[in-house]
């Protein structure tokens, strides 16, 4: 009996070693460009074509990247947020892309960004909606982690709307697991600790968001706006005892995206949401019309000496935290 429960407890252990992130990536603060904060779920292409998510924005997204210093300075990941699919799954159970918006497919964009050394990001939801009604990934985590490996996608956005506060625990880790099972590295960027805390009024365990997790969002999204900076600066030094322990290479904090661009914040505004985020070595992800930010915003975002102090792992929030 001794001998089995021996037995019992190496295998438990290996599980647990099996079971561990560790898969290599977001060693620094990911740096790239997310659809939400400015696109939304910019499905009206006919009536506010100024706001449509589709694939000619994230081509022109790769191009400027490429083209206009931003790759240089590190932003790498391009990330489709919501409302990238139809409204219903396939017959064969797969999700499919907006025919309209995205008639080429996701492996076309994924082989257009890698063609330009960049990386590709998804999105789905743990729940069997997304947040805004789109078919989620509940019952399909398998067949949705090879979707997303086959598209040739690089980091996956997972939001936890719509389910129930014990699930959001199994749920995180067992999508990982199918992540990971696929063979493709994929950053795994979860919403669990905003979803425990601020909808299911309870704690995350953050060493287990942290040991799943490339990165998870701990508060409210942003939305375009300064007193939104303002909330989450607040938020994040309230809590910064707490949060700045799990903070490390592969495993970050995220305060949500920069809103540089969209034309929401004054010159001094954007330089204290820059400073502040690379300071707190959080993700720097923007989210605007590419062709509108302004001469001081590109100059702010490939500012070396800046974003050298948000790439900085080692310092990481450990020492350079307001208080
Ligand atoms: C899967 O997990 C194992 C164990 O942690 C790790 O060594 C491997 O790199 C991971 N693979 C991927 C593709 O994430």
């Amino acid at each position: 009996m001794a001998y089995v429960a021996v037995l019992m407890y190496i295998a438990a252990m290996c599980l647990h070693f099996v079971e561990l992130l560790n898969n290599g990536l977001a060693l620094t603060p990911p740096m790239g460009w997310m659809s939400w904060g400015y696109y939304m779920c910019g499905v009206e292409c006919e009536t506010v074509p100024e706001k449509c998510l589709n694939e000619q924005l994230i081509l022109s997204v790769a191009d400027k990247f490429y083209r206009e210093g931003y790759q240089e300075a590190g932003f790498e990941y391009i990330i489709i947020d919501d409302c990238w699919s139809e409204r219903y799954r396939g017959k064969d159970g797969r999700l499919k892309p907006d025919r309209k918006r995205f008639p080429r497919g996701m492996k076309f964009l994924a082989d257009y960004i890698h063609a330009r050394g960049l990386k590709f990001g998804m999105y789905t939801n743990v729940g069997k909606d997304t947040c805004m009604r789109y078919p989620g990934s509940r019952g399909h985590f398998s067949t949705d982690a090879k979707a997303f490996a086959e598209w040739g996608v690089d980091y996956l956005k997972v939001d936890g709307c719509f389910v129930e506060n014990t699930y959001l625990d199994t749920a995180y880790i067992k999508l990982g697991h199918h992540l990971n099972k696929t063979g493709r590295p994929m950053v795994f960027s979860c919403s669990w600790p905003y979803y425990k805390k601020f909808i299911h009024h309870t704690n995350a365990d953050l060493e287990q968001v942290a040991h799943y997790c490339n990165l998870w969002r701990n508060y409210h999204d942003v939305v375009t706006h300064w007193p939104a900076i303002v909330g989450i600066m607040s938020y994040f030094r309230d809590q910064n005892n707490v949060i700045r322990q799990f903070h490390k290479p592969g495993q970050w904090n995220d305060p949500d995206m920069l809103i540089l661009g969209t034309n929401s914040l004054t010159e001094s505004q954007s330089r204290v949401q820059v400073a502040v985020y690379a300071m707190w070595s959080a993700p720097l992800l923007l989210s605007c019309n590419m062709n509108r930010i302004k001469p001081f915003e590109k100059r702010l975002l490939q500012n070396m000496d800046l974003i050298a102090i948000g790439q900085d792992a080692l310092e990481c929030m450990r020492h350079l935290i307001c208080s």
